[in-house]
């Protein structure tokens, strides 16, 4: 991992947790991150936002709140969506764009996604677009093909050089299955995901963190954090065990 992009080690609870859980897994990556040169994130349920706020801004605000998902609409007649504004107002730094449940339960294309970011960094938020290939695909040889399209519709919301950007490799078969992508396999996506934002911007390129996402843990983390263009990781269901959680937090921080 280049040592110039500070890790984000980023915990996707996804429809999860009561209320209580929410502030109590909030207060557990706050404890965690103390200490750490790492920067730290979780993306709550829309519902446990404004909890989970308060609870990190009385523990001093290091880590960073985001929303799982935004519309592609500033406002209006959207039943059930939440708007970019609504994420940034209550605290939110982050938000999640096209992530693989968003792309395949929901039905959203990357127009939809495109327009996310594009509503995200209207909001001054920072859009952690997700990526990644169906086994299908993989097994068809179409990897490379469906990450760049992807990439490629994201980066076409961005409105100059110094819109924030974060990427999030999640192979949908990896997700929710412990079956992880191998590091070898992360540093060939990463590699192709980054040469792809190089061709439009070598400064952004250099710059922007690539998190690896898909039954990370905290015995897998380590080999993900090694390989070259990892600078993180997104993490769903071992982030609902706050103890794994913050050993992830930590872990990366040595980089062992
Ligand atoms: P997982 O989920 O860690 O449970 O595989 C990752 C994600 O969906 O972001």
């Amino acid at each position: 991992m280049t040592t110039t992009r500070t890790p984000l080690i980023a915990g996707n609870w996804k429809m999860n947790g009561t209320r209580e859980e929410a502030r109590g897994w909030a207060a557990a990556a706050a404890e965690a991150l103390t200490g750490s040169t790492n920067d730290a994130a979780v993306f709550p349920p829309d519902a446990w936002l404004c909890d989970v706020a308060e609870v990190l801004a009385s523990a001093g605000g290091a880590v960073a709140l985001g929303g799982q998902s935004c519309c592609w609409e500033p406002k209006g007649a959207f039943t059930g969506a939440t708007s970019a504004a609504m994420l940034a107002e209550v605290g939110c730094r982050y938000v999640l764009c096209g992530h693989s449940e968003r792309r395949h339960v929901f039905g959203e294309s990357d127009a939809d996604v495109a327009g996310s970011m594009a509503q995200a960094l209207a909001a001054g938020l920072t859009p952690v677009l997700c990526v990644g290939e169906t086994i299908e695909e993989r097994e068809a040889g179409r990897t490379q093909e469906v990450l760049l399209t992807q990439v490629d519709a994201g980066l076409g919301a961005l409105r100059g050089a110094d819109d924030p950007l974060v990427i999030a490799y999640e192979p949908v078969w990896a997700i929710g299955t412990g079956k992880a992508a191998t590091p070898t396999e992360a540093a060939e996506a990463h590699a192709w995901i980054r040469a792809r934002v190089a061709e439009t911007d070598a400064e952004r390129a250099e710059r922007v963190r690539i998190l690896y996402g898909g039954s990370v843990n905290p015995d897998n983390i380590g080999g993900f954090l090694d390989v070259p263009d990892v600078d993180g990781a997104l993490i769903g269901g071992a982030a609902l065990d706050p103890v794994k959680f913050g050993l992830m937090i930590r872990h990366a921080s040595t980089g062992a």
